[in-house]
């Protein structure tokens, strides 16, 4: 993969350039040379921040952090969301595990077992994360990669009649999913929380529109009689899940991977029971998508 140089001024107007690497032609970019466990700067951390709005993933490999250094980096890019049922949490509410590590037959962690659908997280809640944040402390030598999807791409690849189609319309998303992580219902149940967003999103911060749909939690375009909701559903999620616009992330241990939910999707590949699966996650709260 190529590297590039992205310049920027530090608060001194000194030019400083930040390296990175491009992860695939779909999305992502490596930060080299960036020790988290060290305060960011305001002039690093605004360089970081453009480099994520850039390229939607950022990945810095080979860091050694605890808890409370990945609190404080999630915590420049805006309010952490925090658990309420400190289900997975540790002692810090911002922090859950992501683990099929079982202690004395309970499950440390939430999102246990093998494959995981396509999705973006919170989106059935009115105001949807913002970002999500994964530190790999354990990996399985084979699968449980994490997929990654770009959305704008996706939008924008659309043709002129989808594009006309959607124009306008909400979807509803619904929380009906277990720890199997993979079926799809078609009628809300009651007590599942579900909210219904624009099925196109205005990034706040690049002005760029994404697809906001996914195969995992999407139920309904509102409005359109079900089959045709249906029909034009599964024509959304073929088209963003196209493997020209994903980026297929295998883990070192001591990856430090961040994704911002409102241009991409992300999924999960399957892996053996008998490997151990071990992340730690912080989640950035967002807005209201537009
Ligand atoms: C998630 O959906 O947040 C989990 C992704 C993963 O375990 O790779």
């Amino acid at each position: 993969m190529s590297t590039a140089q992205s310049i920027a001024l530090d608060g001194e107007g000194a030019i400083n350039a930040l390296q990175t690497r491009s992860l695939s032609p779909a999305l992502g970019a490596e930060i080299i040379g960036v020790d988290l466990s060290q305060p960011v700067s305001d002039s690093l951390f605004a360089k970081i921040q453009k480099c994520w709005h850039d390229n939607i993933v950022v990945l810095f490999r080979d860091q050694h952090l605890s808890e409370t250094d990945q609190v404080r980096f999630a915590e420049r890019f805006g309010q952490l969301a925090l658990s309420h049922t400190r289900r997975y949490t540790t002692a810090n509410p911002a922090v859950m595990l992501i683990s099929n590590i079982r202690e004395n037959g309970k499950q440390i962690g939430a999102l246990p077992d093998g494959e995981m659908q396509f999705h973006s997280d919170q989106c059935y809640q009115e105001k949807p994360a913002m970002a999500s944040m994964l530190y790999a402390i354990e990996v399985p030598n084979v699968g449980g990669d994490t997929l990654f999807a770009n959305a704008y791409a996706a939008y924008e690849t659309l043709s002129d009649d989808i594009k006309r189609r959607l124009d306008g319309r909400k979807a509803m998303h619904a929380y009906d999913y277990d720890s199997a992580s993979m079926k799809r219902g078609t009628k809300i149940k009651e007590g599942v929380p579900h909210f219904a967003h624009p099925l196109v999103r205005t990034h706040p911060a690049t002005g760029r529109k994404a697809l906001y749909v996914n195969r995992l939690m999407t139920i309904a375009i509102e409005g359109l009689p079900e089959e045709e909701s249906d029909a034009l559903l599964n024509l959304l999620f073929a088209h963003q899940e196209n493997p020209a616009f994903v980026y297929e992330h295998i883990w070192r241990v001591h990856d430090l991977l961040m994704w911002d939910n409102r241009c991409a999707l992300h999924a999960r590949t399957d892996f053996s029971d008998d490997e151990r699966r071990l992340m730690r996650r912080v989640t950035v709260l967002g807005e209201r998508p537009m």
